[in-house]
């Protein structure tokens, strides 16, 4: 029996109570997430029960039981809150998929401050907007990414404590540095976790905008009742369960899902901090006994490029419930998975800002191949007409994506933004940026972005953000950046550049470029095919017309172009 039981019958009467009485919460009461993912679940009685499984590259693996991540999160806490480190202060993670993300996670939330994680693999521009954004005040790091953060120190006067974790005593610490070993300190087994409440900030994440620099995405303690929900019904865990989500807690999947969502339910985790390759993945499926798997449509076609012999040399059978998340999930991939795993992906579709799950597919729910699904139960989900926000209700008839606020795991806001964050509203609906249409029965159906940004294998990178890094490299004059299709990632980086006068096009140079962004931003954001160009098409505003660019990349209709520069 699934989790969810009848999609229809939980429509019907549906209350967020379903979550606050399974979590024993009462609205107005203390809600710490840090607390519930461990505490309360040795408090359940599972204090042994392993909450972790940890693999790291050279066949190197740890495991941790509830009771070991409650007393390690406390000692970080400990520690955090002994540096005098204050609530709703943010604190960045900044470190590979190592077991103190997971559990610096929780040590952070404990102490009431906001875990701001991110992708340790951004260069010193990515890393150093987010922090002064968020006027960050301590970061926890290993000693290889240290460097990056020592580049920009000077520029980041808020930021009190870089916390080395893997500090070998060998060379020394410099300036703010400190060394904190979780598996050395000595452990804390009680722990003062700070009362917070359903609004008190826990995480910050950061997510590309299609105009400015990266928008800090405000989430509250609450968002725990929907992280739990949809993490019950739509990833259907259960208490024997070994779960593998594939994402990095740098990005919302990896921490709703990756970290919250399972060990609130007192699931084991596992994780794995050795990188992609089709082998090394049914290997790790196959070695844990892997039964729930939360991954991503660029993963799963590169699994379906590698192969259906691959597949076969494996036990996959451990295997009962499958997800995906993050770009559009093609009928292909469904339907290959069906063949090869014997289960189909579940797709499902939702933003850093909406925080938990919006629409799905649900076990047990007929599933249409290359469809989001419906609309998780509590969320009113719709299809509106991009000038008057009014609900579209012809079937099959494209539109914006838009949903009523209202469900515990919304953003508050913009770190620091509010216009944009209120820009996000119309008319009564959250309208998140995408298009789809919903047909008879009610399935919605991706259809793009409404705006610029380009989703890379299911990571959004900003056209803006890679154009003001171009700008820095002395050869390039001017760029335009815009997403190529690409059979893996679904989209690509490309950029196209105007040389300085006395620069010449080369591959070198082409190189030197990429090379530049890869460090500069993230391998991510790094274009994947730079093409000279003697001009850019503008508007007469002198507005880039990436739609035209785009278009070309496409293979469309370039479409209205009278705003178009004259040559
Ligand atoms: O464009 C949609 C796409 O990813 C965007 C959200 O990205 P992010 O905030 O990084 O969060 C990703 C993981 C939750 C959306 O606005 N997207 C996400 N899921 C899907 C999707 N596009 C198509 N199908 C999906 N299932």
């Amino acid at each position: 029996m699934h989790n969810i039981g009848s999609y229809d019958e939980r429509i019907q009467g549906f209350s967020w109570e379903i979550a606050e009485r399974e979590l024993d919460y009462q609205p107005g009461n203390v809600i710490n997430i840090g607390w519930y993912i461990t505490d309360r679940i040795c408090q359940m009685g599972k204090g042994d029960k392993l909450a972790l499984i940890w693999e790291g590259l050279g066949g190197k693996e740890k495991r941790y039981t509830y009771n070991d991540i409650r007393q390690l999160s406390n000692t970080i806490g400990q520690f955090l809150r002994d540096l005098g480190i204050q609530p709703e202060q943010r604190v960045c993670l900044f470190l590979d998929r190592i077991p103190e993300l997971y559990i610096g996670f929780a040590g952070i939330i404990k102490t009431g401050a906001i875990a701001q994680p991110l992708f340790s693999a951004f260069g010193d521009e990515s890393l150093l907007v987010r922090l002064e954004n968020a006027e960050t005040t301590a970061v926890i790091t290993q000693k290889k990414h240290v460097g990056k953060i020592r580049k920009i120190l000077d520029k980041l006067p808020h930021l009190k404590h870089i916390i080395i974790v893997d500090d070998n005593g060998k060379s020394p610490l410099q300036e703010r540095e400190v060394a904190f070993n979780m598996e050395e300190a000595a452990r804390v087994d009680q722990f003062e976790i700070q009362p917070t409440l359903a609004e008190s900030p826990s995480v910050l994440h950061y997510t590309s905008g299609t105009t400015g620099m990266p928008k800090g995405v405000k989430h509250v303690h609450c968002s725990l009742i929907s992280q739990y929900l949809t993490t019950s019904w739509v990833l259907d865990l259960k208490d024997d369960d070994i779960y593998w989500c594939t994402a990095d807690p740098g990005w919302v999947t990896g921490t709703s899902y990756g970290i919250i969502g399972a060990w609130a339910m007192g699931v084991t985790q596992c994780v794995s901090d050795v990188g992609f390759s089709a082998e090394t993945w049914y290997k790790f499926i196959e070695r844990h006994r892997i039964t729930v798997w939360y991954s991503a449509p660029t993963a799963i076609r590169s699994l379906m490029k590698a192969g259906d012999e691959l597949v076969r040399q494996f036990d996959l059978s451990s295997l009962r419930h499958l997800a995906s998340v993050g770009e559009p999930l093609n009928a292909e991939a469904v339907i290959w998975s069906n063949k090869v795993f014997g289960l189909m992906f579940h797709d499902s579709y939702w933003q850093t800002e909406t925080g938990s799950i919006m629409i799905s597919n649900y076990p047990g729910m007929k599933i249409k191949p290359g469809s989001m699904g419906k609309p998780f139960p509590g969320v009113t989900g719709a299809v509106v007409d991009p000038e008057t926000y009014e609900q579209i209700q012809e079937t099959g008839k494209i539109g914006l994506i838009a949903f009523r606020p209202g469900w515990p795991a919304m953003m508050r806001m913009y770190w620091n933004n509010e216009a944009t964050y209120k820009g996000k509203f119309k008319n009564g609906w959250y309208i998140p940026g995408d298009r789809a249409y919903i047909d008879q029965d009610g399935y919605f159906w991706f259809v793009g972005r409404d705006d610029d940004i380009i989703n890379t294998g299911g990571h959004l990178v900003s056209p803006f953000e890679v154009e003001s890094a171009l700008l820095e490299h002395p050869a390039v004059a001017e760029s335009a950046v815009v997403a190529k299709p690409d059979f893996v990632n679904m989209e690509v980086v490309k950029a196209f550049v105007c040389l300085k006068p006395g620069y010449v096009a080369s591959d070198e140079l082409e190189l030197e470029i990429m090379n530049f962004i890869r460090k500069k931003l993230s391998p991510l954001a790094m274009p994947q095919d730079i093409e000279y160009v003697p001009n850019l098409p503008k508007t007469r505003s002198g507005k880039i017309m990436r739609r035209v660019l785009k278009a070309k990349e496409w293979g469309e209709e370039i479409g209205d172009t009278s705003t178009l520069e004259d040559d």
